[in-house]
């Protein structure tokens, strides 16, 4: 099954595709993920991202669209793959219907998350992760068990991505706004279209998604 989660910073996309990956043996595809790898590897991708990333724009197009044709040619997104925060405009939609179309591939469901722009911001504030591990943590939503000791490796590191900070969020917001919601009536008219309440719990939001997945299977 191929999916997108869609929504704005910090709705959640990121936590609900980890969840269903593990599920259903989907590969998550995370466009932010793959640009902070190649920042931190410091690529000529990287440095070309990283000034765009800390002010909270947009990478250009053809960067992100190079990176996800890449990406679902390998063998193990055969399983499926969930694309967490692509597309982002409309010309990324319409290269993503030409990618799968050339691939013969199709897409199975388009899921909004919807959240306040107030909780995102505190949201995204709070989000930490841990330096050894990466296992993720929100001081508000989900802080350690112990304080200041990942639950899952122990550690005492952690860190946090340069653009959670409230300025670099107004500007991500404003991208998503302006440049990201117009691509959402395109794929409601196309149908297999779900927009689900991200404001909800975790485990709430992950049982709506499973859901939504399950009535498409049976239906
Ligand atoms: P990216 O990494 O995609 O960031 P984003 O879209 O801003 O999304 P986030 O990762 O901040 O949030 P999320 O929705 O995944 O939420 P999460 O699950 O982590 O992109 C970063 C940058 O890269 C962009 O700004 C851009 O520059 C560039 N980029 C990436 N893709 C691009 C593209 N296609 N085109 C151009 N540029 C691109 O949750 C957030 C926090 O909330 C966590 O702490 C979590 O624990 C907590 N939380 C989650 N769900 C809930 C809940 N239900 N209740 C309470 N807390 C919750």
């Amino acid at each position: 099954m191929n999916l997108i989660l869609l929504g704005p910073p910090g709705a959640g996309k990121g936590t609900q595709a980890e969840r269903l990956s593990r599920r259903f043996g989907f590969v998550q595809l995370s466009t932010g993920d793959m640009l902070r790898a190649a920042v931190k590897a410091g690529t000529p991708l990287g440095l070309k991202a990283k000034a765009i990333m800390e002010a909270g724009g947009l990478v250009p197009d053809e960067v992100v669209i190079g990176l996800i044709a890449e990406r679902i040619d390998q063998p193990d997104c055969k399983k499926g793959f969930i694309l967490d925060g692509f597309p982002r405009t409309t010309a990324q939609a319409e290269a993503l219907d030409k990618m799968l179309e050339g691939r013969k591939l199709r897409l199975d469901k388009v899921i909004e998350l919807k959240v306040d722009d107030a909780a995102l911001t505190e949201r995204i504030a709070g989000r930490f992760t841990c330096a050894k591990c990466g296992a993720g943590y929100n001081d508000l939503s989900k802080p350690t068990k112990v304080p200041g000791v990942c639950d899952a490796c122990g550690s005492k590191e952690f860190s946090r991505r340069k653009d959670d900070n409230r300025e670099t969020v107004v500007a991500r917001l404003k991208a998503y706004h302006e440049q990201t919601a117009p691509i959402i009536p395109y794929y409601r008219a196309r149908g297999r279209f779900v927009s689900l309440d991200g404001m909800a719990d975790m485990d709430v939001v992950e049982a709506a998604l499973v859901k939504s997945l399950a009535v498409m299977t049976n239906g």
